[in-house]
């Protein structure tokens, strides 16, 4: 076989350095500097090189990030220092408990902490030694794990070969594996099509991935490593935590954008209450905040009991899920028509709050989870998701669970139900029907919609009920004496509502088409509507084919949009409301281009003269955007009273801040 010439051999070490670097700003940084086609090119040439000459091939090639042959069983490798649980605090005064024994340990005052997100993923070791990723093993039982390197050298946020100046001999690096939520979720998908059992979450996904005997498989599976700490490190140790993960990232390790050093108690608990905040825009599950002694003087001090160090805790959040019963399935009526299969709930605490019903969203739900009146569930509650129904627990089944049937007439108006072709709903078909009225009344009286003070849904079944009004609009010709007619009403009452109509008659542009209801259209695709059409009677004109060079409007969008303005009935509701006194604005016709034009903000704090919402609102109408989250690419930081960690992000990454005087200066208030 022919050997490589000079120019062959070095030009597979550029490419190799050359994705090495691609690898890492995309899989690390988040930041790709090329397209996944060019990085594909440069990979093809690379293996067709090796593959040509073999003795090429180096372990840190980024060729070999594919897998290996199926192993028989793990070895088993045993931690040079043991890989330490964390004791855990689950409410404000726990985590106090926790400060007061380090500061009463200590003897000092001030303890610094360095807070991070509880990652909800597997555990595992990696070392490198002379910069060459050479070992991996799961934590296992803290002292002796498995080893699985050649699943994690698949891994594109492992490094095969550590990056920097100041790379040790040997480092033992910890961390966490994810998998991300959306990532999940695909692979479940792909597993239910293809007949495989589904995993339960994240969680069990990124640990059964990692733990698998067939690398290949693991090469597959869309995971990350975030590092977290260290073990042994060869040379010299730096003196804290915080310097440790700045040095991890140096080597070219991913470590969490969202960690923060406290020095006081007070900012580690706005930390938490923050990242609870935030905890569902995190792209992977996170269940709580990790609180570590920054100092590793004192951390050796401190020392450990019973497995877990005792200069760290787990601050846990609320569990997002509990087991309860469903004592019956009831169906709901949507604004659209849709009937949808609702689980009445023994009532049970879910993060935080009461919960009572569950939506089962439509039969075929239902049905694929088997869900029958009287099973006991697994309910789920995220954030503002509402409530559902995650599985049933088969074991706790009696035999007198009843199976749930989807009825043939609306429960509310006794029309006919219709599943249309290739829908997952069924439909209610009258056109009359209360509920979809009163549905769409609410939505429409609404925050964020027209923001009708005082009108809420009982209000609004009543007035349907009693025949005071049929649509949105006849709520603009409503005089007292109608009012009136409802229970409990009185005179102050009742002008108090009218006031509050009349306010409501000079919509914001978006408000006001997200109020129309148009199916699929939420309150962000109303902002894109608004700033993009300029006028609901511009909107009503344009074709399918127009509202799809819209970015972020699909066919689908796009075609309940204008099926909406092709329904004659919607057109008399636009009609009358104009009659009635609505304003229906016009936004200005060229696109201003701001100051907030493409630029990207972060809120942090509270606001005096607006609410976040409405600070939201603002930048997007004005093309900025909103993130959660500070980075390196984020223009502005809002600052607002009592800011949090993103704060402090904001002035470690040198991102501008803003206070509330100025922001208002530059959205011109
Ligand atoms: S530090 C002694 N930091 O939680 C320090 N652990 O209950 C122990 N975990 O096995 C680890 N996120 O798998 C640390 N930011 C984080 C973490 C984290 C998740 C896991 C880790 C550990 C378990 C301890």
């Amino acid at each position: 076989m022919a050997k490589p010439d000079r120019k062959t051999t070095d030009r597979v070490k550029a490419l190799r350095e050359e994705l090495h670097r691609h690898n890492y700003l995309y899989y690390v940084l988040d930041q790709p500097e090329v397209s996944d086609a060019e990085y594909d090119r440069l990979l093809d040439e690379l293996t067709a090189l090796e593959k040509q000459f073999p003795e090429l091939v180096t372990p840190d090639s980024p060729t070999q990030r594919v897998g290996a042959p199926p192993l028989e069983e793990f070895r088993t490798v045993r931690h040079s220092l043991p890989m330490l649980s964390l004791g855990k605090a689950t409410s404000e005064p726990e985590f106090l408990d926790f400060h007061r024994r380090v500061v009463e340990l200590s003897g000092e005052g001030k303890i610094s902490y360095v807070v991070e997100p509880k990652f909800d993923g597997l555990a595992v070791e990696v070392v490198y030694t002379e910069g060459f990723f050479s070992l991996g093993s799961t934590r296992g039982d803290g002292t002796l794990g498995e080893e699985v390197t050649l699943n994690l050298k698949t891994i594109k946020s492992v490094p095969l070969r550590l990056r920097g100046k100041e790379v040790p001999e040997r480092i033992e690096v910890r961390g966490e594996v994810i998998m991300n939520k959306e990532d999940f979720a695909t692979l479940n998908k792909e597993r239910e099509k293809a007949g495989e059992p589904l995993f339960a979450n994240p969680r069990n996904a990124a640990a059964g991935s990692v733990r698998q005997l067939d690398s290949k498989v693991t090469a597959t599976r869309p995971l990350t490593l975030f590092a977290h700490g260290t073990g042994v490190i060869s040379g010299k140790e730096r003196s804290n935590h915080w310097d440790t993960l700045a040095y991890l990232k140096r080597l070219g390790f991913k470590v969490s954008e969202d960690i923060a050093l406290c020095t006081r108690v007070e900012q580690v608990k706005r930390y938490y209450e923050e990242t609870l905040d935030r905890r569902d825009r995190f792209p992977h599950e996170i269940d709580g905040i990790v609180i570590k002694v920054n100092d590793f003087g004192l951390q050796r001090r401190l020392g450990e009991i019973s497995r877990s160090p005792r200069w760290a805790v787990a601050w846990k959040f609320p569990a997002q899920q509990e087991n309860t019963v469903v004592k019956d399935i009831v169906v709901s009526v949507g604004r659209t028509g849709a009937l949808t299969p609702v689980a009445i709930l023994e009532p049970v605490r879910v993060a935080g709050v009461e919960v009572s019903r569950a939506t089962l969203h439509n039969e075929d739900e239902v049905r694929k989870k088997d869900i029958r009146i009287g099973d006991t569930v697994v309910i789920q509650r995220a954030g503002d998701v509402i409530p559902e129904v995650v599985k049933v627990i088969e074991t706790k089944r009696t035999g007198r669970e009843k199976p749930f049937v989807m009825p043939d007439l609306c429960p509310v108006c006794g029309s006919r139900v219709e599943r249309p072709e290739g829908e997952a709903v069924h439909r209610c078909t009258g056109l009359a029907c209360p509920a979809q009225i009163k549905e769409n009344l609410a939505h429409f009286a609404a925050k964020g919609a027209m923001d009708i003070d005082g009108l809420g849904y009982k209000f609004l079944e009543q007035m349907v009920d009693k025949g005071i009004i049929r649509d949105q609009a006849d709520l603009y010709t409503l005089k007292k004496e109608n009012l009136m007619k409802m229970d409990r009403m009185g005179d102050k009452l009742a002008q108090n509502l009218l006031d509050a109509i009349d306010r409501s008659r000079k919509p914001a542009l978006a408000n006001l088409i997200y109020a129309l209801g148009i199916r699929n259209v939420g309150e962000h695709l109303a902002t894109v509507l608004a700033r993009n059409f300029k006028s609901v009677d511009n909107l009503a004109a344009k074709t399918v084919e127009d509202l799809t060079q819209v970015h972020e409007i699909g066919p689908i969008v796009a075609e309940s949009i204008y099926n909406f303005f092709h329904n004659p009935k919607n057109l008399t509701v636009l009609e009358k409301l104009k009659k009635g006194g609505v304003v229906f604005p016009e936004e200005e016709t060229e696109l201003k281009e701001t100051s907030l034009t493409g630029k990207t903000f972060v809120l942090t704090g509270g606001l005096d003269s607006m609410t976040r919402d409405e600070a939201r609102k603002i930048i997007e109408t004005s093309g900025g955007r909103v993130s959660s989250s500070v980075s390196k690419k984020t223009d502005f930081v809002v600052v607002g009273k009592d800011p949090g960690s993103k704060y402090a992000e904001a002035q470690r990454l040198g991102v501008k801040t803003l206070s509330e005087a100025e922001f208002k200066k530059m959205i011109g208030k």
